[in-house]
């Protein structure tokens, strides 16, 4: 396991603390875990790509195996190019389940090499996404123990 390339894969928009309880768990796992920021998204985020890429570095630096990138274009493709044997992701309830096995399925078809290994956050964090988190700031509510300290100054410097 240990010499294993995991990728993460999302659009962390922005990075919650359920991505970092992943994250956490992923690194301690796998050789080395590459955080791969989806670029060119058809939805329009409301954190650019760098600032997303930041909030990410700034939250993982004490994990010495944990990259963080950004890609575009297929997964699959992705991984091919990163060597990574292992697609990572989190699922919170039986709601994610539909979604994360199509997703897995279609890239087991696009590349029978590439396995998708599922992991599950810790409870507390079971029912947080970015969505709800960006729609809480946008309408004056605490995000407090939801995302890093430094994320929730930059979601409330957004809706000023
Ligand atoms: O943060 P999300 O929305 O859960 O992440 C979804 C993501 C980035 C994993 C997915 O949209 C993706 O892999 N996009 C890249 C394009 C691709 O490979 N599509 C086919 C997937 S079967």
């Amino acid at each position: 396991m240990h010499s294993v390339v995991a990728i993460y894969p999302g659009s962390f928009d922005p990075v919650t603390n359920g991505h970092l309880d992943l994250i956490e768990r992923g690194s301690n796992i796998f050789g080395r875990l590459v955080v791969a920021v989806l670029r060119n998204a058809e939805k329009d985020p409301l954190f650019s790509l760098s600032e997303r890429i930041e909030m990410l570095q700034e939250a993982t630096r004490t994990y010495p195996n944990v990259e963080i990138d950004s890609f575009h274009g297929l997964l699959v493709d992705y991984a091919r190019k990163r060597e990574a044997r292992v697609l990572l992701r989190g699922i919170r309830a039986v709601s994610d389940y539909e979604y994360e096995l199509q997703m897995a399925m279609m890239n087991r078809k696009l590349e029978p090499q590439l396995e998708t290994v599922f992991m599950l956050p810790a409870i507390q964090y079971s029912y947080l996404s970015s969505r709800l988190v960006r729609e809480i700031v946008q309408l004056g509510g605490s995000v407090n123990g939801l995302v890093p300290p430094a994320v929730e100054q930059r979601l409330r410097a957004k809706v000023v």
